[in-house]
């Protein structure tokens, strides 16, 4: 039986499956962020990760990978598109990133999101020691705090918001404002991005539940006592300048350039297929400056990674439908035999071809209309070596409140996007030495590892109202 000291409660594991010829199945850890901070916490305390394994209706029994104890939870089709499709990534996901897409409420998702939370809160209750530190992430799990503090309240509970939390006068559309804002209170630490969705969180909690409020300790009138506060998430920068700096990558990134046709500007964008990525914006700001000529079209090029996501849930299959378009435009517009303008790639790509990518290209572009964080910023700053690189970067993006010294943009004025592409391509080489060093600063001061830390020891300090 799988018991552990320090579980973290995840929509997704840590894990990728992997299909071998002859079969068999192999679980592979995934690279991401968050793994790699909690791996070193995972092993000193016999960790759990409990998560969904990604495939629906099927079933499986807790294994060990890599020292970790994978907990996977099950999910019916039917779960699958209530509870994640439907109320995580069609009512919350919109809600919470200010309304940028209509948020759409179903009573019977709200249910599959009741049951399901309450699913992922059995399993941390069941693996969780005495005593025990429980981490959870994320919007998907909103309620398991509190459900999970009811059946263990032994436990010390974490809780971390990846996304935007949004002020109260959106959030009150929520059918469920109580039962969330409740769910969430059931933590001892809740952790947000940024100050701002603190003081969103703790205005919507005067106003709308009974507990005393002094400044981010909240008291319930049961006597517990939440706290909120913000820990900006961060990446493995070293582990990306390694990477960056390895002869493989360098040479890919030769040959990538090659490829291109050898442009005076490459610029990059790097997203999840997301219509809070703002990718239509920059794309039609780039489109606009290439017809009219301000770049020259046989000089720059620019490279869209728009990795798959969600691809079953509606707003997503118009968004791709309207990239696809947008693209073909510009490219049909200003394309030369051998040259279009903007090589757009809809698939994903191994952290090395990424890295590969970061430290060639001139300009990197981030334009989301609203984003928690956004961690290609920071790991184009970590992979880009040497004096010559440009952020572009939306005030809009949580990345923009420590990267102060990126170029910054308003991604709802165009004119400010093509104003400041340009200026990117032909600011002064010290301004953006001087900017890249500052970022550089920033990134590898507050790394992945800094943050977990931070959090860790937080919601190990007893907090008393
Ligand atoms: C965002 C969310 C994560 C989520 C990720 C990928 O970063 O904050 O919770 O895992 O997107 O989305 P997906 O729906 O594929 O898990």
């Amino acid at each position: 039986d799988v018991s552990a000291s320090f579980v973290v409660v995840a929509n997704r594991l840590p894990v990728d499956r992997v299909q071998h010829p002859d079969g068999t199945v192999d679980w592979r850890t995934s690279p991401g962020g968050l793994v790699t901070a909690l791996e070193p916490v995972m092993r000193k305390n016999e960790g759990a990760w409990v998560g969904w394994h990604g495939a629906p209706d099927e079933v499986l029994d807790p294994f060990e990978e890599d020292g970790i104890t994978i907990v996977p939870v099950p999910l019916s089709s039917q779960e699958v598109a209530e509870y994640y499709e439907g109320f995580s990534n069609a009512t919350l996901w919109p809600l919470y990133h200010d309304v940028v897409a209509p948020p759409e409420f179903h009573r019977e998702w709200w249910d599959a999101y009741v049951r399901v939370n309450r699913r992922f809160a059995e399993r941390a209750a069941a693996v969780s020691d005495e005593g025990a530190t429980v981490w959870v992430q994320d919007y998907q799990l909103q309620l398991v705090p509190q459900m999970l503090r009811t059946m263990r309240p032994d436990l010390r509970i974490g809780f971390f918001l990846h996304i935007p939390f949004p002020p109260v006068e959106l959030f009150q559309q929520l059918p469920w404002r109580r039962e969330i804002t409740e769910g969430l209170l059931g933590s001892d630490l809740i952790g947000f991005q940024l100050p701002g969705a603190v003081q969103n969180f703790t205005r919507l909690v005067r106003q709308r539940v009974s507990a005393e409020v002094r400044r981010d300790l909240v008291t319930l009138p049961d006597g517990h006592v939440a706290r909120a506060k913000a820990y900006p998430i961060s990446i493995d920068s070293r582990g990306f300048r390694e990477l960056a700096r390895s002869a493989p990558v360098r040479e890919r990134a030769r040959e990538i350039r090659r490829d291109l046709g050898d442009p005076e500007v490459m610029f990059l964008g790097v997203d999840r297929l997301d219509y809070t990525k703002g990718i239509k914006q920059r794309l039609r700001a780039y489109g606009e400056l290439v017809a009219e000529g301000r770049l020259d079209p046989d000089k720059v090029v620019f490279v869209q990674v728009a990795t798959p996501s969600r691809e079953r849930v509606d707003q997503y299959r118009h968004l791709r439908d309207e990239i696809d378009m947008l693209v073909g435009r510009i490219n049909g517009e200003v394309g030369r035999i051998g040259r279009p303008p903007v090589v757009y790639l809809h698939s994903s790509f191994p952290r090395e071809e990424m890295a590969a990518l970061y430290s060639t290209a001139d300009v990197m572009v981030v334009t989301p209309l609203r984003d928690g964080m956004n961690l290609v910023a920071k790991e184009y700053v970590a992979c880009h070596e040497g004096d010559e690189g440009a952020l572009v970067l939306s005030e809009f993006a949580g990345a923009a409140y420590e990267l102060k010294q990126a170029y910054k943009i308003n991604p709802y004025d165009i004119n400010d996007i093509k104003a400041t592409l340009e200026l990117a391509c032909r600011d002064a080489p010290t301004n953006k030495a001087r900017r890249l060093r500052a970022l550089r600063k920033q990134v590898f001061d507050n790394d992945i590892t800094r943050w977990a830390d931070t959090f860790l020891s937080d919601l190990d300090q007893k907090v008393t109202g």
